[in-house]
C-alpha cells in the first residue's frame, strides 16, 4: 500500500541532493509539510532554497542531526511521519586529509538520528512511519572492467567516507532487525545537476573552464563513475519512500558510465561552443595531477531492482542532463561565485540573524 507522508524530516537539505530534493517533492507534494534540518557546514547553502522562502509549507531549522534534543523535539512538534536522511559529509578528498568529522557525522549523527527516530516511532505519536537512509555506491567498494553492484554486493567501502557511509548502512539495517523500526536505505551514483557545490568533478570543470583554470585530472583519467541526473535521484527517492516495504534496500542509477576523461572533454567542448570559444581551447588547460590515494577504479550500478519492484526509471538522457546543467552554471554564475567567495556563508547571518529558525 503506498505510505503517503504529511510530514517529512529532511537532513542536509541545504546541500545538493537535498535542496534538489526538497524542490523536487514540493512540487509533487505541495500539501506535506517539510522541516529541513541542516547546521550548515561549508557544503550547506540557504541560496538553494530561496524560492522556497515564505512557503508555510516548508520550515528551515539550523542545527546539527547530532543534537538528540532538538532532533527528538522536530519530531514531536510536527508529528513527523517521515525522516529523510542526506546530512553528511560527503566528499572523498576531504575523508584523506580529515576522516574525524566523517566519522563523527556520518556514523554517529546517523545513529543519534536513528535512535530519536525509534523513540519517537515507538511512542506511536504517528499511525505510519519511515525512515529513509540515503547512501552511495561507493559503499561496496570498487569493481574491475565488467560487472556491476546489486543490493547483494557485499560492503567494501575504501575511504573514510565511504567507509562511514557503509558503517551508517549497517546501523539503519540495525534499527530494522533488531527494533523492527520501518527503515528504508538508497544507495545512488555519482549525482549531477544545479547546486552542485564546486569541489566536485562536474562543478569544478564547468566553473574552471568559464574562468579559464587548470582542470586538474587524477591519475591517468581512466577511471569510471556512473552519473545520474539530481533530479532522477529526487524522483527515485521519493518513489522508494512512498512505495518500498520496510526494510529494502535499493541501488539507483542511470546506466551511465563515462571514464572521467571523456566528461572533462566533453564539458570542455560544449563550454567552447557555449562561449564562441575556438574549437579544443579548453581542453589545452586540462593538467594530469597525482591520483587520489585509494581511488576507486570504476562504479556501475545495476538499479533493475528498482524498475522491476516500483518502475522507476530516470527520466532525463545524459545528453539533456549535462547540456542543461552547463546551461543552469552559466546562468547562475553569480551562485558559484558566492560560493568560491565564501558570501554564501553571509546569506544566512543576514536572512535569519543566526538563530535557530
Ligand atoms: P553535500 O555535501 O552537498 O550536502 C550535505 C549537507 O549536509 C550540507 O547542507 C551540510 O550543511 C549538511 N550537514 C553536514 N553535517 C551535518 C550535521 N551534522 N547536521 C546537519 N546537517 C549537516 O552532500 P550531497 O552531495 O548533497 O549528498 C547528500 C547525501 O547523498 C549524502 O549522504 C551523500 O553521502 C549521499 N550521496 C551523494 C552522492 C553524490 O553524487 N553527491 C551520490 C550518492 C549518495
Ligand atoms: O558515487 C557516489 C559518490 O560520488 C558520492 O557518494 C560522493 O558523495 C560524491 O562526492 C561522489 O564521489 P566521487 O569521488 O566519485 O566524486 P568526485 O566528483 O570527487 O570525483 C569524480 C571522479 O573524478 C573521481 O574519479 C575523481 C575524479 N576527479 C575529481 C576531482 C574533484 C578528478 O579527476 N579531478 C578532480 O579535481
Amino acid at each position: 500500500m503506498t505510505f503517503i507522508p504529511t510530514a517529512l524530516l529532511v537532513t542536509g537539505g541545504a546541500g545538493f541532493i537535498g535542496s534538489n530534493f526538497i524542490h523536487s517533492f514540493i512540487d509533487n507534494n505541495p500539501e506535506c509539510m517539510i522541516i529541513n534540518l541542516d547546521c550548515l557546514t561549508y557544503a550547506g547553502n540557504l541560496k538553494n532554497l530561496t524560492a522556497l522562502e515564505g512557503n508555510p509549507k516548508y520550515r528551515f531549522v539550523k542545527g546539527d542531526i547530532g543534537d538528540a534534543t532538538l532532533v527528538a523535539r522536530l519530531l514531536a512538534d510536527h508529528r513527523i511521519d517521515a525522516v529523510v536522511h542526506f546530512a553528511a559529509e560527503s566528499h572523498v578528498d576531504r575523508s584523506i586529509t580529515g576522516p574525524e568529522i566523517f566519522v563523527r557525522t556520518n556514523v554517529l549523527g546517523t545513529q543519534i538520528l536513528l535512535e530519536e527516530s525509534r523513540k519517537y516511532w515507538q511512542s506511536g505519536v504517528v499511525a505510519d512511519f519511515r525512515y529513509l537512509q540515503i547512501s552511495t555506491d561507493e559503499v561496496y567498494g570498487s569493481l574491475g572492467d565488467t560487472g556491476y553492484f546489486t543490493e547483494e554486493t557485499p560492503l567494501a567501502a575504501n575511504s573514510p567516507y565511504s567507509a562511514s557511509k557503509a558503517g551508517a548502512d549497517l546501523l539503519v539495517r540495525a534499527y530494522h532487525e533488531t527494533f523492527g523500526m520501518p527503515t528504508l536505505n538508497t544507495r545512488c551514483s555519482n549525482n549531477y545537476g544545479p547546486y552542485h557545490f564546486p569541489e566536485k568533478l562536474i562543478p569544478l570543470l564547468i566553473h574552471n573552464v568559464i574562468n579559464k583554470q587548470p582542470l586538474p585530472v587524477y591519475g591517468d583519467g581512466l577511471n569510471i563513475r556512473d552519473w545520474l541526473h539530481v533530479r532522477d535521484h529526487a524522483m527515485a527517492i521519493e518513489t522508494v519512500l512512498k512505495n518500498a516495504n520496510p526494510g529494502s534496500i535499493y541501488n539507483i542509477g542511470g546506466n551511465n558510465e563515462w571514464k572521467n576523461i571523456d566528461i572533462v572533454n566533453l564539458v570542455c567542448d560544449l563550454l567552447d561552443a557555449r562561449l564562441g570559444r575556438p574549437v579544443g581551447e579548453s581542453r589545452a588547460l586540462i593538467t594530469f595531477v597525482k591520483d587520489r590515494p585509494g581511488h576507486d577504479r570504476r562504479y556501475a550500478i545495476d538499479a533493475s531492482r528498482l524498475k522491476a519492484d516500483l518502475g522507476w526509471s530516470p527520466a532525463y538522457t545524459f545528453e539533456q542532463g549535462i547540456a542543461e546543467t552547463i546551461d543552469w552554471y552559466l546562468a547562475n554564475q553569480d551562485w558559484t561565485a558566492e560560493v568560491a567567495s565564501g558570501a554564501y556563508r553571509e546569506y544566512y547571518q543576514n536572512q535569519y540573524g543566526g538563530g535557530v529558525a
